[in-house]
């Protein structure tokens, strides 16, 4: 009798614990297997004892221990079964072949593809990168470049004022920036946005890109300019690329140039490019004058130094055949993406 109560307290527990026992793994599973349906498990276990007991007392007992023995062998075939469909559910619904969906990768801009481009070529010359705001006051943008009050050269670059403050008309700020931050030696290049109240077309925008370069030192010479510039083109526009030097005026520079580079007119792109010349306006240089140095307390007498400016949208429109200077900054996709990997 003792015997028989501990029976149906155990198939009580069991089925407690059979019904408790999560299988989320086919570990789990194999767990399970092993607590309550191996041959030393403890249904099997049960069922051992079962058979010594007296035939009177095996008929209670049995129905409710075939009853968990039911429902543990359920449990036990509803998951490895439902494991087993997962892994044929896999391959059933997901079709391996179909191709992956790409990564969207994104482009640099043109000009700043460009951009690059010159401040690597600048830099393996030794010239580092600084860079200014473009929202400059007057002296910066002027007067420390030696532009006279009321002289004509500020009508050629005319800008936007905000208040006391101008949208920068170039780049050539940041040397002055640089120059009443820092002692000389300089051998900096400087990219950034420029602005000028220029009626826009195909050729021309009221906002557009310059990269600026400064070499002060002792014993710089415009022979030091020129070498500078044509190893620049050697890189930029291939080997062999003819230069010329034509001289030109620039308050903070003097003597002043502008340089072009020989495209040809063998093509009538070529032709139009050049207005027939062959020959393609770059940039503008000279040596820096020396109230420039002045006025960044630099001393004329033992520093000298060279500057130059160039457009990179300019350049970036030749470099890739864009027509329009306004499809650079209309950010059609259409157009963005054909850069990407450059
Ligand atoms: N700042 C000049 C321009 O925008 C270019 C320039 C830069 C000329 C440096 C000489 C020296 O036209």
């Amino acid at each position: 009798m003792i015997r028989f109560a501990f029976m149906i307290q155990r198939i009580q527990d069991i089925t407690k614990e059979v019904e408790q026992f999560i299988i989320e793994t086919p570990e789990s599973l194999e767990l399970f297997r092993l607590q309550f349906l191996s041959r030393k498990g403890s249904i099997s276990e049960l069922f051992d004892t079962f058979k010594e007991l007296p035939g009177i007392e095996k008929k209670d007992i049995g129905k409710p221990l075939n009853v968990l023995k039911a429902l543990a062998e359920g449990k036990f075939n509803e998951h490895k079964e439902s494991f087993e469909n997962s892994v044929d559910d896999l391959s059933g619904k997901f079709d391996i072949s179909l191709p992956v969906y790409q990564n969207q990768l994104g482009s640099f801009h043109p000009l700043k593809i460009v951009e690059n481009e010159l401040v690597e070529i600048f830099h393996s010359l030794g010239f580092d990168l600084a860079e200014g705001p473009e929202i400059e006051d007057d002296h910066h943008n002027f007067g420390a470049l030696n532009f006279a009050e009321d002289h004509p050269a500020r009508d050629m670059q005319d800008t936007f004022f905000i208040g006391e403050h101008v949208l920068r008309t170039h780049t050539s700020s940041v040397q002055i920036r640089e120059m009443e931050r820092n002692e000389p030696p300089f051998r900096l290049v400087m990219p950034g946005r420029v602005y000028r109240n220029e009626a826009v077309s195909s050729r021309s925008n009221c906002f557009f890109h310059q990269i600026e370069g400064l070499y002060v030192d002792k014993n710089v010479t415009f022979a030091d300019l020129k070498q500078t510039l044509y190893y620049f083109v050697q890189q930029f526009f291939g080997e062999g690329t003819k230069i010329r030097f034509r001289s030109s005026y620039f308050p903070f520079t003097e003597p002043s140039a502008e340089m072009d580079i020989w495209a040809g007119t063998d093509t009538e792109e070529n032709k139009r490019l050049t207005k027939g010349t062959g020959w393609l306006e770059v940039l503008g240089c000279g040596m820096v004058h020396p109230n420039v140095l002045k006025a960044c307390n630099i001393d004329p007498e033992v520093y000298t130094g060279f500057a130059f400016g160039m457009g990179i949208d300019r350049i970036t429109m030749l470099k890739y055949g864009i027509h329009d200077i306004r499809d650079l900054f209309v950010n059609d996709v259409r157009m963005l993406s054909q850069f990407r990997g450059i």
